[in-house]
């Protein structure tokens, strides 16, 4: 069971829709897949369509009992296959607090978690509480940014803070950068990426996503972007295809966390 974190600093780069993306790459191979919603703002959970919870994210924070987060496990409107651990508004307030205690919260409650191919957890954009609980709970982190000056800063502070964490977490990784959003077309979009591979080099991850409305489409209708049929949503899927075979090929430290 490999467990991802997306994560980036820069909000509005597609942290959810990468998250959302590479579930339905793993619901198309039909792997058993599930996604932890930490961000407060609940976007990956309304995609992901589960019915009525009895328990969420915030509860699984509050009380990390291995047993509570099995009652906060549901499946998605994606069918069996892909199941979820949905956001509440509640979880803003787990944001704020930053003891080693508290970061290691998902963790304590993911002890024993089997079942499942793929955890994948979406976070806010920033490095608060959520995000840290996040990267405590991860074999390895996948840095979102998009090809723009302020997204590059975001993304060099987020692999900072994959090093930061490392101390709550040794066998942490970062699995590199997905530059999303891409419109080959656009001067300033080459000269970003020409930079990010000149900063960066391997932990600039291809193919690049591109920019496409099947993306916001499929999102709109709730339904994994594998599912759209248009040749825009073809373009990212195949690119989203390839990430998860990296991802899974990664190697990472499957052991205890120590
Ligand atoms: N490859 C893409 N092509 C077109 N639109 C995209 C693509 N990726 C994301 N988007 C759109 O960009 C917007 C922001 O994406 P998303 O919500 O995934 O970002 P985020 O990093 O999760 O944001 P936040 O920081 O608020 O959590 C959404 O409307 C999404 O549909
Ligand atoms: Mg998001």
């Amino acid at each position: 069971m490999l467990v991802v974190s997306v994560i980036s600093l820069k909000g509005g780069v597609g942290k959810t829709s990468v998250t959302l993306g590479l579930a339905g790459a793993a619901w198309d191979r039909g792997l058993r897949t599930l996604v932890i919603d930490l961000d407060p703002q609940g976007n990956a959970t309304t995609v992901l369509d589960p019915p009525e919870q009895r328990f969420t994210a915030s509860d699984v924070l509050a009380d990390p009992r291995p047993e509570l987060l099995a009652h906060a496990l549901v499946e998605s409107g994606w069918g069996p296959q892909v199941v979820v651990v949905a956001a509440d508004t509640l979880l803003e307030r787990h944001n704020t607090v930053v003891g080693r205690e508290q970061t290691l919260r998902l963790r304590m409650a993911m002890r024993g978690l089997r079942g499942f191919d793929l955890v994948l957890i979406d976070s806010p954009p920033s490095l608060g509480g959520l995000t840290r609980n996040a990267l405590a709970a991860s074999h390895t982190a996948l840095v979102v940014a998009e090809p723009s000056l302020f997204a590059l800063q975001g993304a060099a502070a987020a692999l900072e803070a994959v090093g930061a964490v490392r101390t709550d977490n040794l066998r942490l990784t970062a699995s590199g950068i997905v530059v999303n959003k891409v419109r080959s077309q656009a001067t300033e979009h080459r000269f970003r990426l020409a930079e990010l591979a000149a900063v960066y080099g391997d932990l600039l991850l291809q193919p690049f996503l591109p920019d496409r409305a099947a993306v916001q489409q499929a999102e709109g209708a709730c339904i994994p972007v594998q599912a759209w049929r248009s040749p825009g949503a073809r373009e990212v899927c195949d690119a989203l295809d390839d990430h998860l075979d990296q991802l899974l090929t990664h190697p990472v430290d499957q052991g205890p966390f120590r």
